[in-house]
């Protein structure tokens, strides 16, 4: 396990709408050099880069063409090398984005695997036998290939599975096993990514639907299998490397495949949303100053998966990430600050996504960019100052356009504010830097766990109040030390917390 995994805080870019340095109106590497400082200064010494390779971005770079090119409109090979370097001498790291599932259909192994003349790619995705070979229960793209065959989808219609066979053979005459040299080629060509990009200087990858690589594997165990294999790999030759997983399972993307961290999000329905998001509008989630939130449920799905991963890897919390509306969709901002407070000491690699921490706001209504439908309201430019595009790029015409409201939130209007969200954000990251009880490893302990609202948890000797709600509240305790920090009003005396509305308190005892 890679030690500097334990004290790191990550933050996520997109890199199309951070800084263009160049003015043709899209982020690039060379603007993420300009900005390492910035994000440094934040607290954060680790970046997750959403995917920089050659595509023709029908979803935002998820759809590769190229895996060993960085796409020209974001640089060079050679930048990104600039890029590594430059982190690397700021003691940061960086991870790229993996994506294993599935490659564009304009890749080349995807040209030469839908032609009908037979070649050593033809099995490198996965193709019924025939065009009039269907299978409802397949996502299939049926007719549009010269092959006579129909491809199955992982993601996009333009994202092609790429082919590491079948757990259970429902169709014997076109599914391959796991085991079978072709699906094993697949693994290798993986392999063979990941080891150009650690040897250039990468540091790690977030690994895209990590959970999607073998078919018909409910349990998800020949799938693990092969990460199990990536880990060993990763352990003799690039030991210091990480692997983030977008499977959102803890058990079974750390345990069983030995993924370094797991995302914490809503898939497979665990507590995330239930956290942040449940209801329409947040309304039916724990920090709602509301009250209806489900501690219960999250403390019971979490907990548990926190206990048996514990010491195999880390659960990942995030602000939220590309996918998803930005929490500011859902929630004002003292209960945001609450959020972040939370999300910054509890124990795993923390992940903060790029404009949460000036409280970047979700844009409604956006037409769609790159396949981004619903979720283009999160990707819109980082807003860094007053000014033309609010400091991300002099062009006339950027990426997505920024917020336009007169009050949008900008790096510099929020850095020497002391009500920001900002304050709160770099805050809870230097205080969780310096104090050893809230790195990733250290101890959790839930004091309140019957789900009651307000609650408290224990890290060590360092222990969280938090009063989400929007009347005052009492915590009994027998916690005696000094205050840390506090959002609010929250005093503790005579074994008790007395909490004012949506406040939160931080005590390390003596
Ligand atoms: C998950 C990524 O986060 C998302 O942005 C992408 O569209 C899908 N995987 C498909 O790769």
């Amino acid at each position: 396990m890679p030690k500097w995994l334990n004290d790191a805080v990550f933050y996520e870019i997109y890199p199309q709408s951070f800084y263009d340095s160049n003015g043709d109106g899209i982020g690039d590497i060379n603007g993420i050099i300009e900005k390492l400082d910035y994000v440094r200064s934040l607290g954060c010494n680790a970046i997750w880069l959403n995917p920089v390779y050659d595509s023709p971005f029908m979803d935002a770079g998820y759809d590769v063409r190229d895996y060993y090119k960085v796409a020209p409109r974001y640089g060079t090979n050679e930048d990104l090398v600039r890029l590594f370097e430059a982190a690397h001498r700021k003691e940061m790291k960086i991870l790229l984005d993996l994506v294993p599932g599935h490659t564009s259909d304009t890749h080349p192994w995807f040209q030469v695997a839908k032609r009908a003349k037979q070649s050593e790619l033809s099995n490198r995705y996965i193709f019924t036998k025939s065009v009039w070979d269907a299978p409802p229960e397949y996502r299939l793209m049926c007719g549009i290939c010269e092959r006579d065959g129909n491809y199955m989808v992982n993601y996009f219609s333009s994202q092609p599975a790429l082919n590491y066979g079948f757990n259970v053979i429902t169709h014997p005459e076109w599914q391959l096993p796991p085991e079978h040299p072709d699906c094993q080629q697949t693994v290798e060509a993986i392999k063979a990514i990941m080891r150009f990009w650690l040897d250039k200087g990468a540091d790690g990858f977030r690994v895209d639907m990590a959970d999607s690589l073998v078919k018909n594997d409910d349990e998800k165990y020949a799938t693990a299998k092969i990460w199990r294999g990536v880990r060993e790999m990763l352990d003799k030759e690039y030991p210091e490397a990480a692997m983030v997983s977008e499977w959102c399972h803890p058990d079974r993307a750390i345990n069983d495949a030995g993924f370094h961290m797991d995302f914490y999000l809503d898939h497979y329905g665990n507590g995330y949303s239930r956290l942040f998001r449940f209801g329409e509008w947040g309304d039916l989630s724990v920090f709602n100053p509301n009250g209806l939130g489900d501690l219960k449920g999250f403390a019971e799905e979490y907990l548990p998966a926190y206990n048996r991963t514990k010491g195999n890897g880390f659960i990942s919390f995030m602000t939220n990430n590309h996918d998803m509306p930005r929490v500011s969709a859902y929630h004002d901002k003292q209960t945001i600050k609450l959020i972040n407070a939370f999300i910054f000491t509890m124990p795993g690699v923390p992940f903060l996504y790029y404009g949460d921490e000036i409280g970047m706001r979700y844009q409604r209504d956006l037409i769609s960019k790159e396949g981004g439908f619903s979720r283009t309201g999160s990707r819109t430019p980082m807003q860094w100052c007053q000014g033309k595009n609010l400091g991300f790029s002099t062009s006339d015409k950027p990426y997505l356009p920024v917020d336009l409201s007169d009050d949008a939130p900008t790096v510099e209007n929020q850095k020497d504010d002391p009500d920001s969200i900002y304050r709160i954000v770099t805050d809870m990251i230097a205080i969780r830097h310096k104090n050893s009880d809230l790195h990733g490893n250290g101890e959790l302990e839930f004091v309140y766990k019957d789900g009651e609202i307000p609650f408290a948890y224990r890290r060590g000797s360092t222990v969280m109040f938090f009063n989400p709600l929007g009347k005052e509240a009492e915590i009994s305790t027998d916690c005696v030390g000094d205050v840390v920090y506090k959002i609010g009003e929250a005093v503790i005396s005579d074994g008790k917390v007395k909490m004012q509305p949506q406040s939160f308190l931080m005590i390390k005892e003596n």
